[in-house]
Formats: structure tokens, C-alpha cells, sequence
């Protein structure tokens, strides 16, 4: 796509959606819209990564995320190493830097890095010589998730610019939300949160987005529904009187989606908690919901993440996108 040979990413890495511009978002999406039809193909398999090694550190569980970034890895030829903080050394009490000189020594090409704290994959991005990319850092950020969202948006909506777009639930602990927020914005959509006062802060205005506490005003005349898991492993204490209400008033059924537009998108990062934030047969709604979508933009993101980022870190110049192919 034009737009890709025109513009290039200048980063070492991928820390996160704030500081990149939209050019250089673009340039991420049209290199995975490559990668979403060699992913629908028989044989996956490029060599474009040969020799290239992809470390996996996850310091918290999870299971789209990993595997996704495992199988962009494996796709490109890469040889890729999956390593938990459960089965490391990080359980003999390594600290984070130690961890992370360690894996250096070994040449690795990228990092891909995972972590319940906040700014810890920045600081580990400043202690090793090769590409890190962020796979989420506590509520902080979680770029290759906002960027699959907004390739998945749009392929259905041909376009960023100009939609409004309703993120919904736990604002306040989300990466996911944030990183959206970030990306929506620079693209040049219109986003509003939805949440009860206890999951949102009002510093969230100072992003450009407009704080609703109730469903009804919030999904009024949306583009998208974004719904969220309530991050109950970053809550200390009690955000919502009961799973119940929270349902009642926040969790999207089809009563409260009928205030959105009438070809509104569903969507939702995963893990869902069924009952909770999300009906169950909203969920599954072939005609609405694009979550099993998301999934699969995932893979060709993160694919297009590693080539760009290893592309700028080789002597050679970037690849020319789609032709090359
Ligand atoms: C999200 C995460 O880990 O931040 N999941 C994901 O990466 N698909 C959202 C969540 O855990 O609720």
C-alpha cells in the first residue's frame, strides 16, 4: 500500500501508542493488512526472521497475547523461546534488570515483554541492546492490542477518522483502554469512556475523551462497543458493590446496545467474563460482535511489529511493502 512505502517507522521499539504519530501507526497497519491474507493461506511460513531470535517474557499470564506473538515469531521463521516468571529464576528472587541482562547475553533480536508493573517494560528497554516490544505493563499500556483493535475496525469500517468509539468497564486498571485511547485519538476518532465513577478517573478527560457513568448516554449513536474485563487482579479493595449490578447497570446487553448505531461493532480484548461485562449472546452474535476477529488481527499485527521493528535493526534498508511479498 502506498501510505507503507511512503512513510517508515523510526523507533527501535514498541513501548507503547502514546509519542508515535499517525503515520507511523499507519504504517503498522497496512504492513499487518499484508500479513491477515499470507495468515488465511495454506502455508503460513516466511523466512524473512531466519536467524533471528524472539524471547517471550511473561511476568503475567496470558493466553492470546502469548500465543499470537509466538506464532508471528514462528510464521516469520524466527526461532522463538517462551519464557514465564513461574518457571525462571524470577522465583529465586533475579530482579527484573538482572533478568534482563542475563537474556541479553544471549543475543536476542526481539524482547517481548510482559509485565504487571507499570513503566517496567520502558525500563527494561533502556538496560538491553536489542527491540522490546511491550505485550502489556500493568495498566500502563498495551500497544500490539490497540493496534490489532484498530485494524480490525478498520477492515470493517474502511476508516479510523471520524468514528465514535465507546470503551466500557474497568477504564481505570485497563492497558487496553488506554493504549485505544491513545491510538483512536491520534487517527482521529471520537472516543468516549462509559464506567461507573469507581473505574474511571476524571484525569481520563485529559486525553480528549469524553467520562460518561451510565450506558444510555454513553453508547448513544457509537461506531463501536469496546467492553472490558473488570481487572479484579489490580483491584485492592471493593470497585463495585456486586457482579450482579454491575451487569445490571454497565454489563452490555442487547436493551443497552439498541442506543448504539444500528451496525454498531462489538468488541471485546478477551479474556471475557461472560454474565459479567458482556451478555453471552451478545458475545456470540455473528452479525455484531467481531471479538474472533480481533484474535486473528493479532497475529498478522504482531508479525507485522517484528518485521518492521527487526527490519530497522538490520543493516539492511526496510522492506518495500506488498510487492515484496
Ligand atoms: C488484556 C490484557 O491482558 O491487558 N487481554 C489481552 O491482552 N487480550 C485485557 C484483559 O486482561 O482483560
Amino acid at each position: 500500500m502506498a501510505t507503507a512505502e511512503l512513510h517508515t517507522y523510526p523507533h527501535r521499539h514498541l513501548l507503547g501508542i502514546e509519542g508515535l504519530s499517525a503515520d507511523e501507526i499507519t504504517v503498522l497497519l497496512d504492513r499487518s493488512e499484508e500479513y491477515v491474507d499470507q495468515n488465511r493461506r495454506v502455508d503460513k511460513k516466511q523466512s524473512l526472521l531466519r536467524g533471528r531470535t524472539q524471547i517471550n517474557l511473561f511476568f503475567e499470564s496470558s493466553t492470546r497475547t502469548r500465543t499470537s506473538f509466538e506464532l508471528a515469531g514462528k510464521r516469520l521463521g524466527a526461532d522463538v523461546i517462551n519464557m514465564s516468571a513461574e518457571a525462571s529464576s524470577i522465583r529465586k528472587g533475579e530482579t527484573l534488570i538482572d533478568t534482563a541482562m542475563t537474556l541479553n547475553a544471549m543475543h536476542p533480536d526481539v524482547l517481548v515483554v510482559r509485565h504487571p508493573h507499570s513503566g517496567a517494560v520502558n525500563l527494561l528497554a533502556q538496560k538491553v541492546d536489542c527491540a522490546v516490544i511491550n505485550a502489556g505493563d500493568g495498566s500502563h499500556e498495551h500497544p500490539t492490542q490497540a493496534l490489532l483493535d484498530a485494524l480490525t475496525i478498520r477492515r470493517r469500517r474502511g476508516r479510523l477518522d471520524g468514528l465514535i468509539v465507546a470503551i466500557c468497564g474497568d477504564i481505570l486498571h485497563s492497558r487496553v483502554a488506554r493504549s485505544n485511547i491513545q491510538l483512536l485519538i491520534t487517527m482521529g476518532a471520537r472516543v468516549r469512556v462509559v464506567a461507573p465513577p469507581t473505574l474511571v478517573s476524571p484525569l481520563f478527560e485529559r486525553m480528549g475523551v469524553a467520562v460518561h457513568h451510565d450506558m444510555g448516554s454513553g453508547l448513544d449513536g457509537v461506531d463501536i462497543v469496546m467492553m472490558l474485563r473488570l481487572q479484579t487482579e489490580r483491584m485492592q479493595g471493593s470497585y463495585v458493590p456486586s457482579v450482579r449490578e454491575y451487569f445490571h447497570f454497565f454489563g452490555l446487553d442487547y436493551q443497552k446496545l439498541a442506543a448504539a448505531k444500528p451496525d454498531a461493532l462489538i468488541m471485546h480484548p478477551g479474556p471475557m467474563n461472560r454474565g459479567v461485562e458482556i451478555d453471552t449472546d451478545v458475545a456470540d452474535d455473528i452479525d455484531r460482535s467481531v471479538i474472533r476477529e480481533q484474535v486473528e488481527m493479532g497475529v498478522a499485527v504482531r508479525m507485522a511489529c517484528l518485521d518492521v521493528l527487526t527490519g530497522h535493526l538490520s543493516n539492511d534498508p526496510p522492506r518495500k511493502a506488498a510487492a515484496a511479498e
